[in-house]
């Protein structure tokens, strides 16, 4: 299924090229400045958006045996991965049932068991409390209640989601909207970690829209790699994710030939976004390549962190190889740092001054319009209408 759908979006893709044309959305939409400003708005963000959602944590790759596991915080949330015995990952509050400690420090790793460093209780890979230390003297305590508080937690298409939140009864599968059958066409699961950083970056909206924007491309990026990319973008969103493409003559030569035989690879190019915080970019430096971008909100309004990860479909095999690996990874973190959220900060700096009342996207950008909608809807639906609300499409309608 996923195939027909990827074959469907390289035929607009075709329709559009020889047009010479994109979709555009009917209006230009304004989106109020304070949107980015807002500490009261932020809050609201933290808790509807990235507190209530999925959140994609790790890739499957980190942990790809029984008792590897990460450690590592989203939002305010200490989330312990770990895949077990039975090949499933799991996802847990990353502390100790007995008085709250930090059960693993942060990072990756394997194990048989996770002991507290604090008074030594100690849980399987599973979650489920197999020690008490002293237990006699500690009294009596039911260990089958005490394991490990769960996660919502759903491993697809080689990519990891977490719901921040135990008390979440929100399907994650429903939330995906069918779009990890697409994102299966790479096979992530099979691909290399190669490198990840983190970076600094302004409000995490501000810096998000810089992911499903081409229009800069060959302006902001012109002096890196920018200055040959079109500037034009075809957009296809599966509930609230959206992929970005643009008009590609390369898909021309596909018509001759029968679908059966059209590649994989060039029917899942572009940007993969993932609402409401991660854009998978897709390269190729002779080795298949993309870089993961997970954008999480700072401590203030103004502030987000980027973890950046880079990815290869298979490892490098020579040293030039690896030396266009290495360049490429560079580029790409001078590119952000430098480039985009650096402008970034001066927009944020600016929007804070309070002398612009709204932001623009134009009819040819469609994908932000789309974006701000989902965050909007969001931040007004109550937790007993999130999952109605995550089905049916929005319409951008913003007021200045
Ligand atoms: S807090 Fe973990 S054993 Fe005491
Ligand atoms: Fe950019």
């Amino acid at each position: 299924m996923h195939r027909a759908q990827l074959v469907a979006m390289a035929r607009h893709n075709i329709a559009h090229t020889r047009a010479g044309s994109i979709a555009l959305a009917p209006a230009v939409q304004r989106v109020p400045a304070r949107h980015y400003t807002d500490p009261a708005r932020f809050e609201r963000e933290r808790a509807r958006i990235f507190r209530r959602l999925p959140l994609l944590l790790a890739t499957s790759v980190e942990l790809p045996k029984p008792g590897d596991y990460c450690a590592l915080e989203a939002v305010g949330m200490p989330v312990l991965l770990c895949r077990g015995g039975d090949g499933q990952v799991r996802a847990f509050a990353n502390l100790c049932r007995h008085r709250g400690a930090q059960l693993v420090p942060e990072g990756c790793g394997r194990a048989r068991r996770f002991v507290c460093p604090y008074h030594a209780w100690s849980y399987d890979t599973d979650g489920a409390l197999v020690g008490i230390m002293d237990e006699a003297e500690f009294g009596a305590v039911a260990r089958e209640s005490h394991g490990l508080v769960k996660l919502p937690v759903l491993e697809r298409a080689g990519l990891i989601w977490v719901t921040p939140d135990p008390h979440s009864t929100l399907d994650i599968a429903h939330f995906l909207s069918g779009y990890d059958a697409l994102l299966s066409s790479f096979a992530f699961e099979r691909w290399t970690l190669l490198e990840r950083r983190e970076v600094k970056g302004p409000n995490w909206k501000l810096a998000f829209d810089g992911y499903l924007d081409l229009y800069h491309l060959p302006i902001l990026h012109k002096d890196t790699f920018g200055a040959d990319f079109p500037n034009r973008a075809l957009y296809h969103a599966f509930g609230p994710h959206q992929r970005v493409d643009a008009p590609n003559p390369a898909l021309l030569e596909l018509e001759a030939k029968p679908e059966a035989m059209w590649p994989t690879e060039m029917l899942n190019t572009g940007v993969w976004t993932i609402f409401p915080h991660v854009s998978i970019a897709t390269f190729d430096t002779g080795l298949r390549g993309v870089l993961l971008s997970q954008l999480f909100p700072g401590a203030e309004v103004g502030e987000s962190r980027t973890v950046q990860s880079y990815l290869v479909a298979t490892p490098p095999e020579s040293e030039e190889q690896r030396k266009a690996l290495d360049a490429q990874w560079e580029l790409l973190g001078y590119v952000v740092e430098q480039e985009d959220y650096a402008t970034g900060f001066r927009q944020q700096a600016a929007l804070q001054s309070g002398a612009l009342p709204a932001v623009m996207f134009g009819r040819n950008e469609g994908g932000g319009q789309t974006f701000h909608a989902w965050v909007e809807r969001l931040l007004e639906t109550d937790d007993e209408a999130l999952t109605g609300a995550l089905c049916a499409p929005v319409s951008a309608s913003f007021q200045p």
